[in-house]
């Protein structure tokens, strides 16, 4: 992807940039929100004569499909705007480009297969697992060969882990720009995976002393080769051949994708066919250039390979304004962390002065997406919500300018900063910063 910082800037629905406005915002905001919520007091709205009570529905009359209709099923009609996006701005082709998972529409940890946002150097590779080998060579005893049905002989091991582009959040390094989650963080996707842990393969094959890296090569025609240092190889990285139960999806590299856990999204390599061993990084190579993160000074940083400690909440928020009016309010997020697990969520709803710890929901798993929830009571005035994770490192999520104090803002990489939404007193949400 070029850079976002090279794009005209709103061409996307953009936020609001009057700062006379945030200010203001800032300053007049009282506290939006009561105290969390214990017993919820939701008053179901019954109407006299409602319809959907009084009417016999055609579901209710007719018979509906046999079990021979849908031999692979698909969410319902109704769920049709539940997709992935992409912003026709960004890149030049969308065979080299990038889509968004619909973080603000998906709930729980696990991302639909469907869902799971793509990014191709060169288009989805169609690969025929019948021609499809995976080649270990370079610094080892016994260079090897493995069809998938070999692969499929070793203990296989499940793992759910986050995948997250290290150019998620990259288009907001210069300030608030596009309307929606699924647009600002949704560059990650988090599923189970089934395969085989990469040691394995890396032991039958022998490693040299002097092996100290591996040159991992897709079979894409981009083949994305990347360098990954022999510790992180031989610690938790697979070779995987499904997600969340089936197969890979083409999209994700079907059949066969490296699995880096917690590190960033371009060393997972997809249609994986190449493992070389080496006794140094490929950085001087092209890459090198690629995947640094441009500092103020003119200087970069490099291998910054571990994602950072990240949250977003993903509703409310733009594509997920509040309908309900005030009263109980479901706020509902995501949390992560490449270093392992995420210890705590904190949650404002008024531009950070007051925050409450969330609820963390669900599974608690290393180098995976967590949920939370903060479930309030809103009394309809305005708020400015924002989430703060804490890792089990004790790394804290930082501040945008905290972020940008440190690192500058010529970087697209590893925005992992505080994301603000403005909701409205009608509900409506912004994408906004305060400071
Ligand atoms: N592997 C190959 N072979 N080709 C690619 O274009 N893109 C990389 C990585 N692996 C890529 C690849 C990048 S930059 C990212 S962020 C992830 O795949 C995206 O994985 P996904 O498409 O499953 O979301
Ligand atoms: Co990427």
């Amino acid at each position: 992807m070029s850079r976002a910082s090279d794009r005209k800037r709103p061409l996307v629905s953009a936020a609001p940039a009057d700062p006379s406005r945030r200010q203001l915002l800032t300053a007049g905001l009282v506290a939006g929100a009561g105290a969390a919520l214990t017993g919820l007091a939701v008053r179901p709205a019954v109407a006299a004569g409602d319809p959907a009570i009084t009417e016999i529905q055609d579901w209710n009359r007719y018979l509906g499909d046999g079990v021979d209709a849908r031999p692979y099923g698909t969410p319902s009609p109704f769920e049709s705007k539940v997709v992935r996006r992409n912003v026709a701005w960004l890149t030049a082709d969308p065979v080299s480009s990038v889509n968004f998972t619909p973080l603000h529409e998906l709930d729980g940890i696990i991302t639909p297969n469907g869902l799971c946002f793509e990014r191709h150097h060169a288009g989805i590779a169609e690969v025929d697992p019948a021609m499809h080998r995976l080649m270990i060579s370079g610094l080892v005893d016994k260079p090897l060969v493995f069809t998938m049905a070999d692969l499929k002989r070793f203990p296989r091991e499940n793992r759910v882990y986050f995948l997250e582009c290290a150019a998620n959040s990259g288009m907001e390094w210069r300030g608030a720009q596009l309307n929606g989650c699924q647009f600002t963080h949704g560059m990650v996707h988090c599923v189970v995976y089934t395969g085989v842990r990469l040691r394995l393969l890396l032991e039958e094959a022998g490693v040299k002393a002097n092996g100290k890296w591996l040159l991992a090569e897709g079979a894409d025609s981009s083949a994305m080769t990347r360098s990954i240092p022999m510790e992180k190889a031989l610690d938790d990285c697979m070779v995987a051949f499904a997600m969340n139960g089936e197969a890979l999806r083409p999209e994700q590299g079907y059949p066969l994708r490296l699995v880096v856990p917690g590190w960033e999204g371009n060393m997972w390599v997809k249609w994986l066919r190449r493992l070389e061993v080496g006794d140094m990084a490929w950085h001087h190579r092209e890459e090198t250039s690629k995947y640094t993160d441009l500092l103020a000074n003119g200087k970069a940083r490099r291998f910054t390979w571990v994602m950072d400690v990240k949250s977003v909440i993903t509703s409310p928020s733009p594509q997920a304004p509040v309908t309900h009016g005030r009263g109980p309010l479901v706020i509902s997020g995501l949390a992560w962390s490449g270093n392992g697990t995420i210890s705590r969520v904190d949650v404002t709803t008024d531009g950070g002065r007051n925050w409450k710890t969330a609820r963390l929901d669900g599974p608690s798993l290393p180098k995976a997406l967590h949920r939370f929830y903060l479930d309030i009571d809103w009394d309809g005035s305005e708020l400015l919500l924002q989430s703060r994770a804490i890792d089990a490192d004790g790394f804290v999520q930082p501040t945008k300018d905290e972020l940008r104090a440190a690192r500058g803002e010529n970087s697209i990489y590893h925005n992992n900063g505080i994301q603000t939404w403005y909701v409205k007193a009608d509900g409506v949400v912004e994408n906004v910063e305060v400071s």
